[in-house]
């Protein structure tokens, strides 16, 4: 099935935890792989995969399967990511218990963590655990990426998000605007490395 096409199903089906209607564009891809270089020892974690439109790319960014864990938790689009990408670890998963998950693979240390997950829409008790499992990544010293939409930026819980995140790794990088996105969005970073 054509990407956008099942996509906009997901989203038709769980527009909450989803949080989108298009998947990202090459251009918000690239931005969120800006100086990302993993190998078996520090390795990329991806969270909320989608239909794989930031890991078609990274797929090219590494430099074998162990270097990357992608966790989704929609059975169908992690069934359709398995046959597109065999060569790469893609889960099944919830997000909110990725540091489990992490550990029970036995996969080297995460130094990227590429996340994905629609925080503004997700119910508070699933982002809180999310964030939570994001912080024992970021106390071994690691590396933050997510994305939020412009349209959204300013609206009390992207802010929230940011502030929270502010308190606990510092100030973030924040990306120019990435227009040619279904929404425009920026990406921001915070490492503890
Ligand atoms: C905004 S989409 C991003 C998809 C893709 N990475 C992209 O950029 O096009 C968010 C994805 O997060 C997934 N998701 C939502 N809650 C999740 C959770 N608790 N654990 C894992 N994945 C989750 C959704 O199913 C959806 O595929």
């Amino acid at each position: 099935m054509n990407e956008n096409l099942q996509f906009l199903q997901a989203f038709i089906k769980n527009p909450m935890k989803v949080g989108a209607i298009a998947p990202s564009s090459p251009e918000l891809a690239a931005e969120m792989l800006q100086g990302i270089f993993p190998d078996d020892h520090n390795i990329v974690l991806e969270l909320g995969v989608g239909t794989g439109a930031i890991t078609k790319f990274l797929r090219d960014a590494i430099p074998s399967r162990d270097s990357y864990l992608g966790i989704e938790i929609d059975g169908d689009m992690v069934k359709t990511l398995n046959i597109k990408f065999p060569d790469m670890n893609i889960i099944q998963g919830n997000a909110a218990e990725c540091y489990s998950i992490h550990q029970e693979l036995g996969l080297g240390k995460v130094r990227y963590l590429v996340c994905c997950l629609p925080f503004v829409s997700l119910p508070k008790e699933v982002s809180d655990s999310v964030l939570a499992e994001i912080t024992k990544f970021m106390d071994e010293g690691c590396e933050l990426r997510i994305f939020q939409y412009a349209h959204g930026y300013f609206l009390p819980p992207a802010i929230k998000l940011r502030e929270f995140l502010k308190n606990r790794y510092g100030k973030s990088r924040r990306s120019p605007l990435v227009l040619k996105n279904v929404p425009p969005a920026f990406t921001l970073t915070w490492s503890t490395i």
